[in-house]
């Protein structure tokens, strides 16, 4: 190997191309989303407390629906700016099991090994880890297996919700932008979340994440 090929292969890159794999934590299956995911989708898609402060319109059904079938063919990163949907499945007793959320996984930087995050949950199943859970598992993914080093969330900072879950998942606050996006009718401010690869590596392993006890 010549000294710029070794040079090189020891570049911070994503390992390009990857499919995001399904995948069992203790309560849930992480898997693509589905046609046969559209009404369970809906459920939550069609709520406006939910899309609040998401960047999504308040869908109805066939919308919802559309949106689903578009995002169940997203399942492989290759490139900056692709992106992989999972959705957050959890086993009922009877055998089957429902959506009650998903994961969106964004390809912020291949060269710089960027990833970045998104999540949503029904409201019927929040505030009971879940998210975490999900989340978690994805994050595991990211830094042991994708070659991330740093994943980020970006969201509104009215949304207490989802700035607790990045604190739990060990993401810092990174930084606040004001008024740089019209959101819904008015200027809003983001704010960023962050977690690098050696932060995620130095977590306490008894951390209440869930995101160990994984089964491919
Ligand atoms: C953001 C969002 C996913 C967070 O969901 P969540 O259920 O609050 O998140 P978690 O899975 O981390 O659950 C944490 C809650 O469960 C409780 N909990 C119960 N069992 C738990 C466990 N085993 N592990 C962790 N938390 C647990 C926690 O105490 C916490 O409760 P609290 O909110 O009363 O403090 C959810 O609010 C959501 O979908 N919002 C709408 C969409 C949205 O805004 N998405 C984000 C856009 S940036």
């Amino acid at each position: 190997m010549t000294a710029s090929a070794s040079a090189s292969a020891e570049l911070p890159r994503l390992r390009v191309p990857f499919t995001l794999p399904a995948l069992s934590t203790e309560r849930l299956r992480l898997r693509p989303l589905t046609e046969d995911d559209v009404a369970d989708v809906a459920a939550y898609q069609t709520r406006d407390d939910v899309v609040r402060y998401l960047p999504w319109p308040l869908r109805d059904r066939a919308a919802s629906a559309q949106h689903t079938r578009e995002r169940a063919t997203l399942t492989s990163i290759a490139k900056t700016g692709d992106r992989a949907i999972l959705a957050i499945s959890k086993p009922a007793g009877d055998g089957r099991s429902r959506v009650i959320g998903d994961l969106t996984l964004i390809a912020a930087s291949v060269p710089d090994a960027q990833l970045e995050i998104g999540w949503v949950l029904h409201p019927d199943f929040q505030g009971a880890g879940y998210a975490s859970e999900a989340a978690g598992a994805l994050l595991r993914l990211c830094f042991e297996q994708f070659g991330a080093h740093r994943v980020s969330a970006r969201l509104d900072p009215r949304n207490g919700a989802s700035a607790a879950l990045c604190e739990r998942l060990g993401m810092r606050r990174e930084a606040l932008f004001r008024h740089d996006i019209f959101f819904k009718g008015e200027w809003g401010d983001t704010a960023i979340y962050a977690i690098l690869a050696e932060e995620w590596a130095a977590r306490d392993p008894q951390a209440p994440r869930d995101s160990r006890r994984i089964v491919p």
